[in-house]
């Protein structure tokens, strides 16, 4: 007897309309943002609860399939391609807000939920959500990578909201980590190791967040530089100061430039720290006044400070298009966006080994970064030649190997993904055993987002390649 293909045995088990092999949907989800490499799905499934992403899971751990979980899909460091093919698990169909809880500062979504969302939901009860990546990310997306943003220098990241995760795991079973207490010492800490795990030890289904208030008043800040020397100078003194920033963002003259050009904007085309304060409005003055005059010892060439809420608006705006607006300025070059994040006080050095690498090999290069954090990214432009693109996998490969030989990080927030695999030895030494045998005890398979964030030593030959059977067939 005929077997049942891949996509009718989806079919019967989560609905027709919640799985897709049509080429274009195949191919919408062969590839990630900014990493070239893309491998077709066999089929693409649109659970629209956690019950339907359990069947899913079973089944794939029954077949040996590969599952790989997608939110937004705006990952930059292959995340999301599912080189193993099987299944792509789109999460963006579970995008119910569960329960708003206002009295306890607590909000409980569904995993394709995006921050921006979020914050439109709870805006009225005066709080926030302060976690913002860009590129509306979903909240199992954030969750996976441990997603940051720009708060993150006061705010922090977001495992530092996550309260309770519902996950899918290979076994078969749903799991719930966590609590609704604003902190606890209780077991070990499952939850914290969901954050960040990028979807290779289960699928996160439901995240419960705390919020915070927000803030009484709010000024934003503009202050140019010469070069990228005094600009991050200036942040490592604002920083070491203890000024209360509750953004701090380096730009350079030329992603202005692409965000003018992609905007319509006309911020002035120089090396920028954006800065925001949040506090009472004496807090917040006080510390702009401070920002102020560290700034001009500092040796800027501007400050101007805006306390307009939608001139902060279009600031951060202009800030979170960096991505798309570098792609646009750049039509079909490849891209990488590097994220390392070194100790603050290592910061100018970091950043003028990176820009002088780039320059060596005459890349198009466009500097921007948490810097507040000691976090950058050094967007890399290149044609599609082999000499071009191994001159641009030299310069990341040159800024994580500075940034690890200060102590600092491979990826500050962008994740491991498959581009960062090279690094795990180095970053984790023998910690990278104990990470494998987590990843072993989670999912003995494999099956879980195969291939990513910690090296594979003995990789299953027959996951990928074993099917249910063709549909063709
Ligand atoms: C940003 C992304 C690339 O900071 O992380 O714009
Ligand atoms: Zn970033």
């Amino acid at each position: 007897m005929e077997q049942p293909s891949l996509v009718s045995c989806l079919e019967s088990l989560i609905g027709r309309e919640n799985v897709s092999a049509a080429p274009a949907v195949l191919e919408q989800h062969s590839r990630g943002e900014s990493y070239d490499e893309s491998v077709l799905p066999e089929a693409v499934v649109f659970p629209e609860s956690s019950e339907q992403v359990l069947q899913v899971v079973r089944f794939a751990a029954e077949n040996r399939l590969a599952v790989t979980p997608v939110g937004a899909n705006s990952s930059l460091e292959g995340q999301t391609v599912p080189v193993r093919g099987g299944i792509s698990l789109d999460l963006s169909r579970m995008s119910r807000i569960v329960e708003f809880r206002a009295q306890d500062l607590m909000i409980t979504v569904q995993a394709g939920v995006t921050y921006p969302k979020i914050n439109e939901h709870v805006r009225r009860s005066g709080l926030f959500f302060p976690v913002d990546p860009g590129a509306h990310a979903s909240l199992g997306g954030m969750v996976g990578t441990n997603a940051s943003g720009t708060g993150a220098v006061r705010y922090g990241v977001t495992r530092d909201y996550v309260l309770m995760l519902e996950v899918v795991l290979p076994s078969g079973e749903i799991v719930r980590v966590g609590n609704k207490a604003r902190k606890s010492s209780s077991g070990y800490d499952l939850r914290s190791l969901f954050c960040g795990a990028e979807g290779t030890l289960g699928v996160v289904t439901e995240v419960t967040l705390r919020l915070v208030g927000l803030p009484e008043s709010a000024s934003a800040a503009r202050v140019a530089f010469g070069d990228a020397g005094t600009a991050t100078e200036y942040v490592v003194s604002l920083i070491q100061a203890g000024a209360p920033v509750a953004r701090c963002e380096l730009i350079d003259s030329r992603s202005v430039a692409a965000i003018n050009a992609h905007l319509g904007s006309s911020f002035p085309e120089q090396m920028t720290v954006f800065l925001e304060f949040h506090g009472s409005p004496a807090g917040v003055a006080e510390s702009v006044e401070l920002a102020q005059h560290l700034a001009f010892d500092a040796g800027a060439l501007d400050f101007q400070a805006s306390a307009d809420p939608g001139e902060r608006e279009r600031l951060w705006a202009a800030r979170h298009s960096h991505f798309v607006a570098t792609v646009a300025a750049n039509p079909g070059l490849r891209n990488i966006v590097t994220d390392v994040a070194v100790p603050i006080s290592a910061l100018p050095d970091a950043v003028g080994h990176a820009l002088a690498a780039s320059e060596q090999v005459g890349l198009a290069a466009y500097l921007v970064g948490h810097v507040g954090d000691g976090n950058f990214h050094l967007a890399l432009f290149y044609p599609g030649d082999d000499l071009a693109a191994r001159n641009a996998r030299d310069v990341a490969h040159s800024i994580v190997e500075h940034a690890l030989s200060v102590g600092g990080t491979s990826t500050g927030e962008h994740g491991v993904g498959l581009r960062k695999l090279p690094y795990m030895e180095a970053e984790h030494g023998s910690a990278l055993e104990l990470m494998r045998g987590i990843k072993q005890l989670f999912d003995p398979q494999g099956i879980m987002n195969p291939g990513k964030k910690i090296p594979e030593v003995n990789r299953d030959p027959s996951l990928g390649a074993k099917r249910v059977e063709s549909p063709s067939n």
